[in-house]
This record gives C-alpha cells, sequence and structure tokens, in this order.
C-alpha cells in the first residue's frame, strides 16, 4: 500500500510539473484525483487492508491526496502567469518601430487654378455657378448668335450627340443659362470642362474654361478692361497688366483678345512667352446686343461683359509644365509635385 500511493505520488509530481498548459494540467487533475483517477481505486483498494492498518492507510491517501491538490493548485497559478506573461509579450506596442505612411491624395493642379481664380472673382463680388456640360446645340451656339450655317462653327471641332445636342465647346453657353434665369445686375463666373474635337501637345479634346460675364446698366469695354487688369495684379503679380488685341467672336461686339504679363519672366520675354512678354488667356468683349435680346434683356437699358478663359493654359505656365496632356494622365508622381 504504501508503495502504491508512493509510487502515485510521483508520477503525479513529475505529471504535474511537466504540463504545459492549464488545459493538460486539467487532464492530469482528472487522471489521479476523478471519479474513475487512480487514488479512486487506491481508496477501493483500502478494503483489502487489515482493520488496524487501515486508518494510518487512509490518512496516507489523504495526505497524498492533499499534496497532490496543492502541487496542481501551484502549478495552476504559474501556468496562468506564464500565459498572462505571453499573452502581454504578445500584444507589446513598440512604440519606437517606423510607422506605416499613409498616402494623402491633393488637388489637382487644374482645381488649384479654378480654386485660386474663383477666390479673385469671389473677392470682387462674383457668383461661381457650374453649368451642364452636355448643352444644346440652342444655347452652346444659335443664341450665342452662331446660327448653323455660321463660319464660326469651324472655330470650334464639336462632338455632336445628335444634331440638336453636343458637348459644349465653350462655357459661353452659361452666359446663355445665367441671362435666362437670372435678372441684372449680374455678377458671375462658371468653371467647367469643355470638349473640342483636338488632340496634340497644346490641344486636349477635354480642357477647361472659366466664363465670366457681369451685365448692368453702363458696362463699357473700360470696365472690362479694368476689371482684367484687377485680375491680372492679383493672378500674376501687382505690376501684371492686360493688353487687347481687337478679335472676332459672334457673340460680343466689339471682341479682344486679353493677354497678360507673362508670370514666367515678368514681361521680358522668355521660352514661355515665346519671346513676347505676353501670354494668350482670354477672349472677351462687350456682349452682342442680340445674345441679351435673346434672352429677354432690354439691350437699351443694359450692356454687358463677358470673357473666357482657359486654364489648362494658366496650370501649365504657373506650374512649367511643356505638354498639356500629362495634366489629364493622372500619374500620382507627376501630380505629387503639385500639393
Ligand atoms: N468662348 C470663347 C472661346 O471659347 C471665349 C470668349 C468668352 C470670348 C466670352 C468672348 C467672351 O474661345
Amino acid at each position: 500500500m504504501e508503495d502504491l500511493i508512493g509510487k502515485i505520488l510521483n508520477t503525479a509530481k513529475s505529471e504535474i510539473s511537466s504540463a504545459a498548459s492549464l488545459k493538460s494540467l486539467n487532464d492530469v487533475r482528472v487522471g489521479f484525483l476523478g471519479r474513475n483517477g487512480e487514488f479512486t481505486a487506491v481508496m477501493k483498494n483500502l478494503r483489502g487492508v487489515p482493520p488496524e492498518e487501515r486508518p494510518l492507510a487512509g490518512k496516507r491517501v489523504n495526505d497524498a491526496k492533499d499534496i497532490i491538490e496543492r502541487l496542481i493548485s501551484e502549478r495552476e497559478r504559474a501556468l496562468a502567469d506564464e500565459e498572462l506573461r505571453q499573452k502581454i509579450a504578445a500584444e507589446t506596442l513598440d512604440v519606437t518601430l517606423p510607422g506605416k505612411r499613409t498616402e494623402y491624395g491633393s488637388l489637382h493642379p487644374v482645381t488649384l487654378i479654378i480654386n485660386e481664380i474663383s477666390d479673385i472673382f469671389t473677392g470682387l463680388g462674383f457668383d461661381v455657378a457650374d453649368g451642364p456640360e452636355i448643352e444644346t446645340d440652342k444655347y452652346n451656339f444659335e443664341m450665342l448668335n452662331i446660327p448653323k450655317d455660321h463660319p464660326a462653327r469651324d472655330m470650334q471641332d464639336t462632338f455632336y450627340i445628335t444634331d440638336d445636342i453636343i458637348l459644349r465647346t465653350q462655357t459661353s453657353s452659361m452666359q446663355i443659362r445665367t441671362m435666362l434665369a437670372q435678372k441684372p445686375p449680374i455678377r458671375v463666373i462658371n468653371p467647367g470642362k469643355v470638349y473640342r474635337a483636338d488632340f496634340d501637345s497644346s490641344h486636349s479634346p477635354m480642357f477647361h474654361q472659366i466664363e465670366g460675364l457681369v451685365v448692368d446698366r453702363n458696362i463699357t469695354l473700360c470696365d472690362l478692361l479694368g476689371l482684367l487688369g484687377e485680375f491680372a495684379k492679383k493672378l500674376i503679380s501687382k505690376d501684371a497688366q492686360v493688353r487687347f488685341r481687337p478679335s472676332y467672336f459672334p457673340f460680343t461686339e466689339p471682341s479682344v483678345e486679353a493677354d497678360v504679363t507673362c508670370s514666367e519672366c515678368g514681361g521680358r520675354g522668355c521660352q514661355l512667352c515665346k519671346h513676347t512678354g505676353w501670354m494668350e488667356i482670354l477672349g472677351a468683349g462687350i456682349v452682342n446686343p442680340k445674345v441679351l435680346e435673346n434672352c429677354g434683356i432690354d439691350s437699351g437699358e443694359y450692356s454687358a461683359l463677358a470673357f473666357g478663359m482657359g486654364i489648362e493654359r494658366i496650370a501649365l505656365a504657373r506650374f512649367g509644365i511643356s505638354d498639356m496632356r500629362v495634366i489629364f494622365e493622372n500619374d500620382k508622381r507627376f501630380l505629387r509635385n503639385y500639393r
């Protein structure tokens, strides 16, 4: 009996100390102390022990059970501590590790210029309004005094959807939409996309314009010159100037091409301005009275000025880009430079 208890105690000790997890320790517990465990078997054996030795033998069994229970709970605590330690170790946050870089998006160079120009004109009391890119022939051409057979249509290679519906070739269609919707006085600019069937290093089939329109009493070419002069100073530098060259648009009379001082050389002449000192960025003029009348505005009482400029031309100059096409390829390595 003594031998048996001693043997069980020894195997229990070694199994307990080698149990590597709480789960296997529990298996050990069941193996020794459970209902079908080794000690239950020993208890049954007690019946075969002579009666006078039984109390002592019973005590030996109980002592051994106590020892095993104590060893198990000690081991249990050690294993629980160890598991916790490992869990904490696995969860450690190494604050010295380099962080994961978040990629930030940025505004497109064309958007940057549109925002900048919109800011300048809102500062001068203008509203900013958007309009449809799919436009009627009527608003893009006819009401702007460009009838169907007018040679001026050849200046703009139009994308036709149907005979009457097109992709707008110019933001000037917004002059019509604005004047049909609002009564004078009007001061508005309309930035947006326009489309022409043209594609090379200085033309893209889709590009951006900003249209400007002022309708009020006594608007003259002097107002146009003053307004664009103010704009050039804000866009380029305080010394920048504007010059007018006579031009022709069916919807303005008189019409001008407005050049502004070259932003690169300040007017001295450089490669960007082809050594002229000027950048050709605007078409403008006094709105043809016919156009006002088309929109139900009395041309005897009101007059209007209008201008339209290409955004890409300004963006190319501002950012020193030579090929229009890269602006629309949206290669991130290119765009990253214009934050
Ligand atoms: N719409 C003209 C163009 O695209 C520019 C312009 C706008 C001219 C307004 C005069 C007045 O060339």
